[in-house]
């Protein structure tokens, strides 16, 4: 485990590990931790994951496994054996295989965070009607990220703009984990709802994912240094 916590998550957003190293070497364990999503694991693969882990990085991976409980908890099991820090799933997978999860990795060597997907920030509420959900995007945001903190999860993703509703609900150790953050002046790309990293820890974010904004700036450390001010 690394022992400085740095709240910048940086989503590696990479085709290929070639890029992806020649970016993390400009890093430090010190500086981020580090995001896989699927792009990367499906053309690295765990080898890739497990350098990582060795070069020192508390490595989030954002595989948000939904399935059976039996087979969501064997994949939990799996990733966790790579030293990862954080894994996901979806919380509409349901309590009992969100339990699942919990149990296969509570007895691990090295404390996992599991963190849950409530509703995908790229739904709207009438995305969330057409599934026959009578509930707004909001409401069934909360109401799974409350499903999820019964299941015993650590936290869930979230828009920095849902952080205090979602600790207000679940208590003030319910992780938050907030993407869509721009600082300053920065190009907002496809996110639509972005808040400043200053603003997402103020609004009670407790780790923040940050792709772009760092991968493309001109001095990527620069940049973290600056948010971990804000922290
Ligand atoms: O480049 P950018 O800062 O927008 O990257 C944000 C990262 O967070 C990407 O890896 C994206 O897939 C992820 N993410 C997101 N919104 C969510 C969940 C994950 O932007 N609701």
């Amino acid at each position: 485990m690394n022992l400085h916590d740095p709240k910048t998550i940086v989503a590696l957003d990479f085709p290929g590990s070639q890029q992806a190293f020649e970016f993390v070497e400009m890093l430090d364990p010190s500086l981020c931790k580090l995001k896989v999503g699927f792009e990367l694991f499906v053309a690295e693969g765990p080898g890739f994951v497990e350098t990582l882990v060795g070069k020192g990085y508390d490595v989030f991976l954002d595989l948000k496994f939904h399935d059976i409980p039996n087979t969501v908890a064997s994949a939990c099991r799996v990733a966790s054996g790579l030293g990862v820090w954080m894994i996901n799933v979806h919380a509409f997978g349901g309590r009992r295989m969100m339990e699942a999860a919990r149990e296969a990795v509570a007895n691990d060597s090295h404390p996992i965070k599991l963190i849950a997907v409530t509703v995908l920030t790229s739904m709207d509420d009438e995305d969330i009607k057409s599934l026959q959900v009578q509930a707004t995007a909001r409401d069934q945001a909360l109401h799974l990220s409350h499903l999820a903190y019964q299941s015993g999860l650590d936290g869930v993703v979230c828009s920095a703009q849902e952080a205090q509703a979602m600790k207000d609900l679940n208590g003030l150790g319910f992780l938050t984990v907030t993407p869509g953050i721009r600082p300053k002046g920065s190009d907002q790309g496809d996110q639509k709802r972005i808040v400043t990293p200053e603003d997402a820890f103020l609004m009670g974010a407790d780790y923040l994912v940050m792709g772009r904004p760092v991968t493309s700036a001109a001095d990527p450390v620069a940049v973290l240094k600056e948010v971990a001010t804000f922290s």
